[in-house]
Parts: C-alpha cells; sequence; structure tokens
C-alpha cells in the first residue's frame, strides 16, 4: 500500500480543501437560472474561491514558500527554494458546462525541480500524487505509462486551440499528421488531466502548445514517475516556460515528437 510523505499529505489536505468548494459549487450550477455571462462570473468566481482555499491550507504549514496561482499570479516568499505551482480549477469549460472532467492541480518547485505533484478530480474521486524518486499514484495504485510501441495502436490525447488562442492553422497540422498514424485522437479538456491519464496508461500519449506552468507542473511529475517522457515540442526540457510539450511512454515519445516537428 502506497503511503504519500508528509509533505505529500499537506499538498493531498490542501488539494481536498479547494475541491470541497469546487463540488459544492459544481452540483449548484444545474440549479442555477442565469444568463450566459452570469453562468461565467459564477464559474470564476468558484475558480478564485478555490485558488483562496489551497493559498491558506498552504501558508499554514508552509509559511514562507512561494506561491504561483492561475488567479492571483506570483506571490513571492520569504523562503525562495519553495515555489507551489496552483490552478485550482483546470478544464474551466467542462465545468462551466456541468461536464464532470476538471481538477484541482498543484505541485511543488524545489530549486527549480518539480518536486512533487498532486492532480484531483472531485468529480471521480480520483485523486494522482507523485513525489520526485518516489513513484507516481493514483489513490492508492502504482501508475506505469502504456507499453504499446507504435503509433497504429496508440491513443493520443490533446488540446486544440479555441476563441482568443493562437497557433489554429499549426494545430491543423499537426493533427494531419497525428490522426492518420493513430488509433484515435482525444481531447478532453483538462491538460493536467490529460497528463495523469498518460502517467496511468490511458493515453499513450498527449501534446499540446500554449500551456502555463500550472497546466502542466504536476502532470509533468506524475509521468516521468510513471516510467514516461515529458519534452516541449522542440524536444528540450523547458516545458514549463515554454508552454509546449509531447509526453509519452519511451518508445512513442520520438515517434509522436516527429511527426508534430515535420507538421
Ligand atoms: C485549460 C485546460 C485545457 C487546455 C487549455 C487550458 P483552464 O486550462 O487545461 O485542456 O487546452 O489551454 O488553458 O483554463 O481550464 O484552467
Ligand atoms: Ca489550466
Ligand atoms: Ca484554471
Amino acid at each position: 500500500m502506497a503511503t504519500p510523505s508528509t509533505l505529500v499529505k499537506v499538498m493531498i489536505d490542501a488539494v481536498r480543501k479547494a475541491a470541497k468548494g469546487l463540488t459544492r459549487d459544481f452540483g449548484e450550477l444545474s440549479n442555477l437560472q442565469v444568463s450566459k455571462k452570469g453562468l461565467a462570473d459564477y464559474v470564476t468566481a468558484a475558480d478564485i474561491k478555490a485558488e483562496a482555499a489551497l493559498f491558506e491550507a498552504l501558508e499554514k504549514v508552509r509559511p514562507g514558500y512561494g506561491f504561483l496561482g492561475e488567479e492571483r499570479g506570483m506571490v513571492e516568499g520569504t523562503d525562495k527554494t519553495h515555489t507551489w505551482i496552483a490552478d485550482p480549477l483546470d478544464g474551466t469549460t467542462n465545468f462551466l458546462h456541468s461536464i464532470p472532467h476538471f481538477a484541482v492541480s498543484l505541485a511543488l518547485q524545489r530549486e527549480g525541480q518539480i518536486a512533487a505533484g498532486v492532480i484531483y478530480n472531485p468529480a471521480t474521486g480520483d485523486l494522482y500524487w507523485a513525489e520526485k524518486g518516489k513513484g507516481a499514484y493514483c489513490n492508492d495504485h502504482r501508475l506505469r505509462v502504456a507499453a504499446r510501441k507504435t503509433l497504429e495502436e496508440s491513443v493520443i490525447a490533446t488540446g486544440i486551440p479555441f476563441l482568443g488562442k493562437p497557433g489554429h492553422g499549426q494545430f491543423l497540422k499537426e493533427l494531419h499528421q497525428i490522426s492518420q498514424r493513430v488509433a484515435g485522437v482525444r481531447r478532453f479538456g483538462s491538460a493536467a488531466l490529460d497528463l495523469a491519464w498518460v502517467a496511468q496508461g490511458r493515453f499513450d500519449g498527449f501534446w499540446e502548445r500554449d500551456l502555463k506552468a500550472w497546466d502542466m507542473a504536476a502532470g509533468m511529475l506524475l509521468v516521468v514517475e510513471a516510467g514516461g517522457r515529458v519534452t516541449d515540442l522542440a524536444g528540450g526540457d523547458a516545458v514549463l516556460t515554454d508552454g509546449t510539450v509531447c509526453a509519452a511512454n519511451l518508445d512513442l515519445h520520438p515517434l509522436l515528437l516527429d511527426r508534430i516537428k515535420a507538421a
């Protein structure tokens, strides 16, 4: 049975606190008789509350750590070696549409390296966690990336740019390169869960552009700790700053990257 360290327990506790409010707000959404704008404002408020819950819970147990959150940006800490990287609600569009596929994502960066990560989907109860050098888990189960070795048998996840995002033309070129060679392409709408599902072997690979550090920090570690490889789309290590990502097992990663580079 997997036993999370004190650090991971602290993170799980904070993530569960944030998720509690999200679950309540998600349940309320269907009762809301409000305009589209009113709904969007409601979700934004849910998002901000969830981030505040994370921030407060973490500040209490690890005072002085920095905090980079999607809603509040960078809050410098007195401890310059530790920074939390948090997305209180990844999969906002799903949440807004009452689609139960969203997550709280939290990572700890220590001296520039991701040391631990937790991703929680309150709608399914799937709690993913990983610590550097100690493996990746979903609830009690150790995670391993899928063993498939060819694109032909693989299901690959991605993110499709939407209104206001750049890169629609480039995405179509990449899709053209990949869709004709794989068993299926999926777009589920939460980059954090996309990475968690690569770690879990549900998806064989994942690529996306124009992401933020908080979308990927925890998920990246899950994939690596589950035996996979994660790079930016140039094949380098600048995932968190570059905002592009390619994740898969060791056999598929070069094949996937090769097709993206060919696009
Ligand atoms: C989004 C999700 C989505 C990805 C978008 C992200 P948000 O995050 O991760 O899968 O395609 O680019 O912005 O806005 O739901 O936190
Ligand atoms: Ca996000
Ligand atoms: Ca978000």
